[in-house]
Parts: structure tokens; C-alpha cells; sequence
């Protein structure tokens, strides 16, 4: 066993399979300790990373993505370093988007997206995907079995932010391929679609979407991207095309992979408890609270990030500007202070519902309720579409040993396969 003081969080791989222990470890040192190789405050209690998410004024979202990567573009000096953060913004990754916005310009952005995701919006969308878990199904249930990931959490989660920005259904299955979420069996893509996406599926999104809304711009018509082209700052006037188009885009960046860990994980205790997938099975009402302890369990966003702007203390800890702080969520939903027994599973929790992983404070996750939606109608039709299902002993080992791989990335936590076995059920 190394020792867990000598680990490098963004480098070790082991800790990329389990975070958990080390994460233990660093809570065993204080909620908010110290990290030895990039100097960066680990917060890992429940109570800490809720303040921290909540003090906007102390603790700057410029670094929420990269964290400690790239280093900070400037020496901090002092105890307010927010002139400084300013001077440099245009130096940190992606800081175009709203995730990484600080007030007054954050609220500018994230106004944009409200006019997208009304609550009629949502519904209309809600329906969408109720038959897009349909048509997912139908491309594999007569196998017997699937590669999950690839064969339906990547292209669902796609097409169901697709459907809410209002991409035409032609365009679909080329953003389905172009986003690596491959192609329906039936539908395969045109050469002429065929515009490779590079490394940046951002700079894509973007291109693809300021040609949609200032086609819209100048030929309104009745749709959801013409509603998103004639969107207006609630002070009245009219953003410059790529202000509409990063919010927008930004969606999938946010809504995509953080989905398919949500669906995947659920589905791996679902297919390793057939307890579980009875109560389900017998009480559809409890599919909601399922979801919401798969999120606490298996935390998609492990780790978020804050650079203070003014010295400050968190948790009774001196934090001098400047510093990096890492916000464990994935820690901070296993904190045994506010969850108890927090290693388990359990469908019966009580609190369940104050799990952290979508964020608190001004940035809390926008697309929440959306990601809701898809894991309960994934869920209940999964359920109505195979009589049983297991995970693959072949692929996984037997079911005390299961052997798993989790995407190797300090950021985000869910398995990089998950294949499973089933019983498809009757048709009509
Ligand atoms: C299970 C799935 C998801 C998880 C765990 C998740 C998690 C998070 C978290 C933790 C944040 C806060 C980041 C911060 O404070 O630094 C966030 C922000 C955000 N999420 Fe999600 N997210 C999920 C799904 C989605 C979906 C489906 C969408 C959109 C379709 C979305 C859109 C956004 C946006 C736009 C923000 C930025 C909000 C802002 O800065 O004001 N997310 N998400």
C-alpha cells in the first residue's frame, strides 16, 4: 500500500480507479488541507465546499476547470489579488464560458440561458427524450446485450442537448458522429457531412452554432434557435452573436459526459443488486431518490475549482489569496458528518436530496433538471424493455470480483465501459 501522504492526486493513475481512500485520508488531515505537490487546499467536507461554493466574493470560478493547469499567469501579491485576476482572465482555459465567469458578467451569460430553458422548453424536450430511449433501445435490444456507454448513454445524452437547442432533425446524426457518439446502425452519415471536428469540440459547437443563429438573425422562423437568436440582456439590448452561441454550446461541454457517468454508474449497482432492481421494478416512484443517491454515490464532477481573490479563512483555515482550491464534491457527498454509513448504497436515505453534485451557489449546475430527466426516463424504460438485466461476467469478472475501469481523468468520475447482459422484453 503507498503511502497516501506521498500521492499526487492529478497524476497517480490507481487514484483516478478509486479516489475514495485518499480522499479519506485527506479529511483524516482536516476538511481543508493542504495538497504536497501543487500547494493546492483540498476541501473535502461537506459544510467547506457548500461556503466555498457560496462566497463569491472571496473565491473567483476563472480557474473552476484547469485548477492548478495551466499555473497561474501571474505572481498573487497581497491580499486581494482580484484586479489582478482580471488584468490575466483572457489567459485561463475556456474563459469565454459562464463556468468560469465571475459576477457582474456571469449573470449577463447565464441570463441567456434562461430564456432556453423555460419550463415549457423543458417539457417539450422531456418528450423528445421519452421516445429518444426508445429509438436507443431498438438499436441493440434484440442483442441480448451492450456495450452501454457507447451504445446508448453516449448518443442519448448528445441528442437530447441537440433537441433542446433546437438542432434541426437533419443535423442530428452529423453532431451525433461529430461528437463522437457514433452512428445509428440505419443512418449513416453523407460524405458531405463528414466535417471532422479536430480537438476542439468547442470551436466546432461554436462555428456550427453561429451559423444557425445568424441564418436565424436574418430569417427568423418558429423555433427554438430563432428564440435564442432574438434572445435580449435583461437590460434590453441584443448580445453580439458569439455571447448567444457560447451559452448554448457550452451545453454540451457541461451536459454530455457528466450524463453518461450518471447513467452508467446507475446502472452498474442496478445490474449488481437484483434487490435494488426489484424495489424498482415493483415502486417506479422511487426511481427519483435512485437517481439522486447514484449522483451522491458516484459523484460525475469529482472535483471543482476556486482560486481565492482575497486572503479569507474556510473551515477556521487561513487561505491567502492567490491559493488553489480543489472542492471535492465526490468527497464532500461521502462526508461521514452529514451522510451516514456514506460507502453505501442506500435507496433509503433520508438527506439524499442535499447531495452536492450539482454544484451550490451562482453556478450551480443549469442543467440539472434536464440531467434529472434523462436518468429517470432511462431508468423506467430500461426497465420496461428487459425483464432482467446483469452486468457481463465475461467482460467483468464474477460478481465479488468485478473488475471495472474508470476514465482516467482528475476531473470527472465514471467508468470508461460498462457492458451488460439481458433478457429483452415481449414487444407491444
Ligand atoms: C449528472 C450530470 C451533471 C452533473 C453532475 C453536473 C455538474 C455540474 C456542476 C458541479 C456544476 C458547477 C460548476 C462550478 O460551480 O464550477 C455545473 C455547472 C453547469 N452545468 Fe452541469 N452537470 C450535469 C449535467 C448538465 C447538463 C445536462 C447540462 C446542460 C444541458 C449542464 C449544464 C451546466 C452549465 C451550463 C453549468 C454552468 C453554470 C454556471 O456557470 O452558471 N450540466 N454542472
Amino acid at each position: 500500500m503507498p503511502d497516501l501522504a506521498d500521492l499526487d492526486y492529478f497524476a497517480d493513475a490507481d487514484l483516478a480507479q478509486n479516489p475514495y481512500d485518499y480522499w479519506e485520508y485527506l479529511r483524516g488531515q482536516g476538511p481543508v488541507a493542504r495538497e504536497p505537490h501543487y500547494g493546492v487546499v483540498a476541501v473535502t467536507g461537506y459544510q467547506e465546499v457548500h461556503a466555498a461554493f457560496k462566497n463569491v466574493d472571496c473565491f473567483s470560478a476563472v480557474n473552476a476547470i484547469g485548477g492548478p493547469f495551466p499555473p497561474l499567469p501571474f505572481t498573487p501579491e497581497g491580499d486581494d489579488i482580484s484586479e489582478l485576476i482580471e488584468a490575466h482572465r483572457h489567459l485561463f482555459p475556456i474563459f469565454e464560458h459562464m463556468v468560469v465567469m465571475d459576477p457582474p458578467h456571469h449573470e449577463k451569460a447565464r441570463s441567456l440561458l434562461g430564456r432556453l430553458l423555460t419550463p415549457r422548453r423543458l417539457q417539450e424536450n422531456e418528450e423528445y427524450i421519452w421516445a429518444l430511449a426508445d429509438r436507443q433501445f431498438d438499436e441493440f435490444i434484440g442483442n441480448g446485450q451492450c456495450e452501454f456507454l457507447s451504445e446508448y448513454a453516449k448518443p442519448y445524452a448528445t441528442l437530447a442537448i441537440a433537441d433542446l437547442l433546437g438542432v434541426p432533425d437533419e443535423d442530428r446524426p452529423k453532431l451525433r458522429r461529430n461528437l463522437g457518439a457514433g452512428s445509428a446502425p440505419d443512418h449513416q452519415v453523407g460524405a458531405l457531412d463528414s466535417t471532422p471536428v479536430g480537438s476542439n469540440p468547442l470551436k466546432y459547437l461554436d462555428d456550427l452554432f453561429s451559423e444557425y443563429i445568424a441564418d436565424r438573425r436574418s430569417n427568423p422562423r418558429d423555433d427554438v434557435l430563432t428564440g435564442l437568436a432574438t434572445a435580449t440582456y435583461p437590460d434590453g439590448s441584443t448580445p453580439p452573436l458569439l455571447e448567444v452561441v457560447r451559452p448554448a454550446t457550452f451545453l454540451f461541454g457541461a451536459g454530455q459526459e457528466t450524463v453518461v457517468k450518471l447513467l452508467s454508474s446507475a446502472l452498474q449497482v442496478l445490474g449488481d443488486r437484483p434487490d435494488l432492481q426489484q424495489r424498482l421494478r415493483a415502486d417506479r416512484s422511487l426511481i427519483p431518490a435512485f437517481i439522486e443517491e447514484s449522483l451522491r454515490f458516484e459523484s460525475p464532477t469529482k472535483v471543482d475549482f476556486r482560486l481565492a481573490r482575497k486572503s479569507t479563512t474556510l473551515g477556521g483555515v487561513p487561505i491567502k489569496a492567490g491559493t488553489v482550491l480543489m472542492l471535492c464534491l465526490g468527497a464532500a457527498n461521502r462526508d461521514p458528518r452529514k451522510f451516514d454509513n456514506p460507502g453505501e448504497f442506500d435507496l433509503d436515505r433520508k438527506n439524499v436530496r442535499e447531495h452536492i453534485a450539482f454544484g451550490r451557489g451562482i453556478h450551480t449546475c443549469a442543467g440539472a433538471p434536464l440531467a434529472r430527466v434523462e436518468g429517470r426516463v432511462t431508468l423506467n424504460r430500461l426497465l420496461d424493455r428487459m425483464t432482467e438485466f446483469h452486468i457481463s461476467e465475461q467482460k467483468h469478472g464474477p460478481h465479488e470480483q468485478r473488475a471495472y475501469a474508470y476514465e482516467p481523468t482528475f476531473l470527472l468520475r465514471g467508468l470508461s465501459e460498462l457492458h451488460i447482459e439481458f433478457t429483452p422484453a415481449p414487444e407491444g
